[in-house]
């Protein structure tokens, strides 16, 4: 569905992402996984065209959608959380819902209510001011707004951010119930463990470039990501004088 090849870009002087490949098939989620400063927001943004990419080609079920403005390439059926939720704090919860179908003059109830079946939540405050809501619940009226309009793929930044454990439960579980509706998801997460958890497969970033790749299964087994990563030592090795330790 979404392939990206030699992805470049940065902000003036500075280069951000050199040469990203990575890809997302139908019905996958997919998790890019990198400490701060990765490249991993830079990414999703040049995906979606709000960062400009220096070079490199982004093809959206086969259609290179580089150079394409951001409100076009929504209208393609890509769709984005953004880091920090960024909901309107002055409009109801109704409203935000609203803002993301821009694209569609009449939005029928029955979007709405979808959105309120998946986060009960939201209904209950749908009158509520979005600055008034709680971060997991703005969480939810993020992602609200990311799917009212039906994308096709879903990309999310850091939902889990700042968010209590049983929060984020919710908010997992209701990507995992919108993958199993069918929609497609690209998820950026800095909790590599809960990342690895949720995705089918998993890229690592450090400094501008994928690192590593792979089932997200064999990563969550691979001795230097459970090292750098998982905040646990690796499997022992034969060789290695921490076994008896
Ligand atoms: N608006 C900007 N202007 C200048 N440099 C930026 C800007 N946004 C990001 N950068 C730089 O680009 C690089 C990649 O940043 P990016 O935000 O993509 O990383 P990230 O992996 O999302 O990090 P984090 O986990 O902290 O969100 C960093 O070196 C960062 O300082
Ligand atoms: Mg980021």
């Amino acid at each position: 569905m979404l392939n990206v090849k030699d992805l470049r870009a940065g902000y003036g002087q500075v280069e951000a992402l050199r040469s990203v490949d990575m890809e997302v098939k139908k019905g996958e989620i997919v998790c890019l996984i990198g400490n701060n400063g990765a490249g991993k927001t830079t990414t999703l943004m040049s995906i979606s065209g709000i960062v400009k990419q220096r070079s490199g080609t982004i093809l959206f079920n086969g259609e290179n959608i580089i150079g394409l403005p951001p409100h076009k390439i929504v209208a393609k059926g890509i769709s984005q959380v953004p880091e920090g939720r960024r909901i309107f704090p002055t409009l109801t919860v109704e409203e935000n819902l609203r803002t993301g179908a821009f694209l569609k003059p009449k939005l029928p109830k029955e979007k709405y209510e979808a959105v309120y079946d998946l986060f009960p939540r939201l209904k209950e405050r749908r009158r509520q001011l979005g600055g008034s809501m709680s971060g997991g619940e703005q969480q939810m009226l993020a992602i609200g707004r990311a799917i009212i309009n039906d994308p096709l793929l879903l990309m999310l930044d850091e939902p889990s951010l700042g968010l209590a454990p049983q929060i984020i439960d919710s908010i997992f579980d209701a990507i995992v119930t919108l993958r199993n509706g069918g929609l497609t998801v690209l998820l950026i997460e800095q909790n590599a463990n809960l990342a690895l958890e949720i995705s089918d497969r998993a890229y690592v970033m450090e400094l501008g470039r994928v690192a590593l790749s792979g089932h997200s299964q064999e990563l969550t087994n691979n001795n230097s990501i459970q090292e750098i990563y998982l905040g646990r030592k690796g499997t022992p090795q034969p060789e290695d004088d921490r076994v008896n330790t």
